[in-house]
């Protein structure tokens, strides 16, 4: 059986990822969204195989460590409220209601965006070990290196002025980065994209790549869409708890948006605009000028990867009009009707899960072990359903997902053991083989025993070429972050049900080759493994 090779996942050097060897340097970017051989290039290189992770020269200097936290030390702090009373709504339907046709009109103001801030990246959790104290925040993140920082563009509120902050999740504060409404520049940066045009408050994920490229080395352009991807699954759900409309947004020019959060596009990036409430008037936003705020260094020295940038560049968007034409759902075709033996799912009812959303966020933690014990098909079930579109400038709210979730059942009560397909349109598993896969299960994450000893392990696959022929280099982009955000659904439902979840990473190929014939051609994308978790003993 699979050794835990991660057990220490968080603490020990491993071998991380190959050394690349890219057909590019930092000097010969491709600049164009089109030609989509960039990203082929920087897929094929960043795959994880079993060769490349064994023979990685990689290891951890943890003396040059960076800092998980991005801190303006000459800005003056805006302490966001702490006294965050909960809202109770059901978890379940917070989940199942993530769209943004909400009609409700809730007031935002500090308070909203305190709960709002908390509750999608915020510090939920302390943990003392030998070496010093480790924090962890609402949404799951490859390494805990939390590399993902959220910004807030709004006109006046009722109690914070017109201007452009930063989250500091470290004080949880604003640092106002500049005064005034630049809601405009956001507006034209997305091509007047219409949740934009009328949004009082505007936030930003970005990602500085040093923060998790330490460990991940290139690898990290993945993560930038898998962790904020989780990030946003909190987000909405908190959103559609609140009736606050809210739509991700991943089409704009790439340079005016950063500009604005005055970003070293070298180092830090933006990555997705979720405009929040609407029926706001926007308008001309003031010149944006330079910004040149001090911010604490991460770590002695960084370390950087050309091909991190180059992926970057190649799925960035110049122009106002190629951000207009860009915009839209994908026209992907429709999984091939189920030719082998179909189990319906069985979703419990809203009423029958009551735990909040805010409770099941505070309560999250991604399981380091699991029992070998079955689920029930209901419980399978209800998380399962928490898969589903996005509303977003890339896909439709219904209808077609760009990912596939394939599973792996290990233990789910009324399910053979086996490998499936899930039609979410039909709410049924296809079987596609039966057979006892734990063994599989931990190889292709990676040889962990987490997958192995998972009840059910879900994968997300996307067949790449029709959504880079859709959508160019960007359409990689937004695959990730579809996939990461249903991951985070995933999180979020297992605990909801009392359930445990983890994200996991795996070796590429072996995944898309375990689902073939049926998944031939797809890429793996994202991975959560679901079970019940084994406390760990103190002491
Ligand atoms: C996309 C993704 C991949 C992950 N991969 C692994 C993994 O391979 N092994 C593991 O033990 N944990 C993995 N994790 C879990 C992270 O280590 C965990 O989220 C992080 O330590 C923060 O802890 P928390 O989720 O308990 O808050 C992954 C998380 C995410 C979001």
């Amino acid at each position: 059986m699979c050794p835990n090779l991660i057990g220490a996942y968080l603490m020990v050097a491993r071998p991380a990822v190959p050394p690349l060897v890219l057909p590019w340097t930092s000097r010969e970017i491709v600049e164009n969204n089109r030609d989509v051989l960039a990203t082929w290039n920087y897929h094929e290189g960043t795959k994880h195989s079993f060769q490349s992770v064994h023979s990685s020269q990689h290891f951890l200097d943890f003396e040059n460590q960076p800092l998980p936290f991005k801190i303006y030390p000459g800005l003056e702090p805006i302490p966001l409220p702490r006294d965050i009373e909960p809202f109770r709504e059901p978890a379940l339907r917070a989940l199942a209601a993530s769209d943004d046709e909400s009609e409700g009109k809730p007031l935002l103001d500090l308070k909203f965006l305190a709960r709002l801030l908390h509750y999608s990246a915020g510090i939920t959790k302390r943990i003392r070990y030998t070496r010093g104290e480790m924090l962890f925040r609402a949404a799951s993140c490859t390494g805990a290196l939390y590399h993902i920082d959220l910004y807030l563009v709004c006109g006046d509120l009722p109690d914070l002025e017109a201007g452009v902050y930063h989250f500091g999740v470290h004080d949880f504060a604003l640092r106002r980065l500049r005064r005034g409404d630049f809601r405009g520049e956001l507006v034209r940066a997305t091509a007047g994209e219409p949740a934009v045009a009328s949004a009082p408050v505007v936030l930003i994920c970005s990602s500085t790549f040093w923060r998790n490229s330490w460990k991940y080395q290139a690898r990290t352009y993945r993560h930038c869409f898998w962790d904020s991807g989780t990030i946003l699954a909190n987000l909405l759900a908190m959103t559609a708890a609140h009736r606050v409309p809210a739509r991700v947004v991943c089409g704009f020019v790439d340079d005016r948006v950063n500009r604005l959060l005055g970003l070293e596009p070298q180092r830090e990036v933006a990555l997705a605009l979720v405009p929040l409430g609407r029926n706001s008037l926007v308008g001309h936003a003031p010149e944006v000028t330079p910004l040149a705020l001090e911010t604490t260094p991460l770590s002695r020295s960084e370390v950087d990867y050309p091909a991190i940038r180059a992926m970057h560049e190649a799925s960035s968007l110049t122009e106002e009009a190629e951000v207009a034409a860009w915009r839209g759902a994908a026209a992907a075709a429709p999984l091939a009707p189920p030719s082998g033996p179909l189990f319906a799912l069985r979703s419990l009812s809203e009423g029958e899960v009551q735990n909040s959303i805010e409770e099941v966020i505070e309560r999250r933690g991604s399981s380091r072990r699991f029992a070998r014990e079955p689920v029930s098909l209901e419980q399978f079930s209800t998380a399962l359903s928490s898969i589903g579109g996005i509303a977003a400038d890339f896909t439709q709210s219904v209808g077609r997902l760009l990912n596939d979730p394939y599973v792996i059942v290990n233990a789910v009560e009324g399910l053979p053991p086996g490998s499936y397909v899930y039609h979410t349109d039909q709410t049924a598993l296809e079987l596609l083989g039966e057979g006892e896969f734990r063994d599989e299960a931990g190889d292709l994450g990676l040889e962990q025993a987490l997958p192995a000893d998972a009840s059910a392990n879900v994968f997300f696959l996307t067949d790449l070429a029709p959504i880079l022929e859709r959508f160019g280099n960007r359409g990689y982009r937004v695959a990730q972050l579809e996939a990461a955000i249903n991951g985070g659904r995933l999180y979020l439902a297992s605990y909801a049900l009392g359930l445990g979840a983890t994200g996991l990473t795996f070796y590429d190929d072996d995944v898309s080759d375990f689902f073939s014939p049926h998944a031939e051609g797809k890429s793996a994308m994202f991975l959560v493994a679901l079970g019940h978790p084994v406390k760990r003993r103190l002491g």
